[in-house]
């Protein structure tokens, strides 16, 4: 198995070379526009590396790798619409840039257009990827509607908040990682157990992003900060908040909930100070790291070599300390 910079540098190359020239342009300038922005490419990086895990050379799961990037970078046009987002990767989102309707057509196209890539496997590969991803795709958008649904719910659990990241996030993780053990065509037993490490380490990783989404540094986040607090997303910082609080504290967490100001500095500052007080930031941290330890447990139940698991390790800590 390589080192993660180079799975990493195969993917950013690839991604380089990847041309989409067609027309008309205005359907296929945001594509090339959102893909050229980059991000961090975790899931198609986790493609290769399960590939390799499984002792298939990467270059044969790079196709897999691609679609998955691809839905990613489709899903995210959608959801910034659906979150009203105005910055992606440091620069405008793609409806602000253009207009709606753009948004719309062009994400519906990337998702027609990370189908294709599965066309480069033969039969029962090429079924066993799409079927995955079909399944996939479709608890995707279950997630997308209950984060929206909870928007407006102020009765929201913890297993409900869990249930909705591990569908809008870590389910895509897991079959990313479990797509390069179906190229790799390993056991089933395999698969699955990879799929599980990716869906713990997803479940980590939205836990993480919700935790940036309010406390990351504006000037490197890439993402407007406070953004899940504009939207009165229920994310893990505001259950704990509320499981935390005082009858005082809850009612003004409540009531900041409620609101909707033309300026929100002072809605963000008084939530965070919040989150803060009552030990909510503390308990997402312990989440992170509960769940990352998690995704590490199942790599110890798989027939695999301790170098191989190191690099899996290593991936996971990376995540876990980043800020981006
Ligand atoms: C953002 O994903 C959406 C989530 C599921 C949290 P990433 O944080 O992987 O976004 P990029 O691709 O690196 O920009
Ligand atoms: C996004 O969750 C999940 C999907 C894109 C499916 P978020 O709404 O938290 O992602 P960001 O923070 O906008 O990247
Ligand atoms: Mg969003
Ligand atoms: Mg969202
Ligand atoms: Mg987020």
């Amino acid at each position: 198995m390589r080192a993660i910079s180079d799975y990493q540098d195969i993917i950013i190359s690839h991604f380089e070379t990847l041309t989409l020239e067609k027309e008309p342009n205005n359907l296929y300038e945001p594509i090339r526009y959102i893909l050229a922005l980059g991000g961090k490419r975790l899931r198609p990086i986790l493609t290769l590396m399960a590939a390799e895990v499984f002792d298939a050379d990467c270059q044969k799961a790079i196709q897999a790798a691609t679609a998955v990037e691809v839905f990613h970078n489709f899903s995210l046009i959608h959801d910034d619409i659906m979150d009203d987002a105005p910055l992606r990767r440091g620069n405008e989102t793609v409806h602000e840039k253009w207009d709606l309707n753009t948004g719309i057509l062009s994400g519906d196209a990337m998702l027609i257009l990370a189908y294709q890539f599965f066309e480069a496997y033969e039969p029962y590969v090429f079924r066993e990827l799409a079927k995955l991803f079909s399944k996939t795709a479709l608890e995707v958008c279950e997630g997308q509607q209950y984060d929206v649904d909870f928007e407006t719910r102020d009765d929201v659990t913890i297993p409900e908040y869990l249930k909705m990241i591990e569908y809008k996030t870590a389910v895509l993780v897991g079959a990313a990682m479990k797509m390069g053990a179906i190229v790799a065509e390993t056991s089933t037993e395999n698969a699955n157990a990879i799929y599980d490490f990716g869906l713990n380490l997803g479940i980590a990783f939205q836990l993480q992003d919700d935790y940036l989404d309010a406390f990351g540094n504006p000037e490197t986040f890439g993402k407007q900060v406070g953004g899940d607090i504009i939207e009165n997303k229920k994310t893990y910082l505001y259950l704990k908040a509320l499981e935390y609080s005082e009858a005082e504290e809850k009612e003004q967490l409540l009531h900041l909930f409620s609101i909707q100001p033309s300026d929100n500095t002072d809605k963000i500052n008084s939530v965070k100070q919040i989150f803060n007080q009552t030990g909510a930031s503390d308990a997402t941290q312990s989440a992170i790291q509960d769940y990352t330890l998690k995704a590490f447990e199942t790599l110890d139940k798989m027939n695999i070599s301790e170098d191989k698991k190191a690099v899996l390790r290593a991936f996971g800590d990376k995540l876990m300390s980043r800020n981006v």
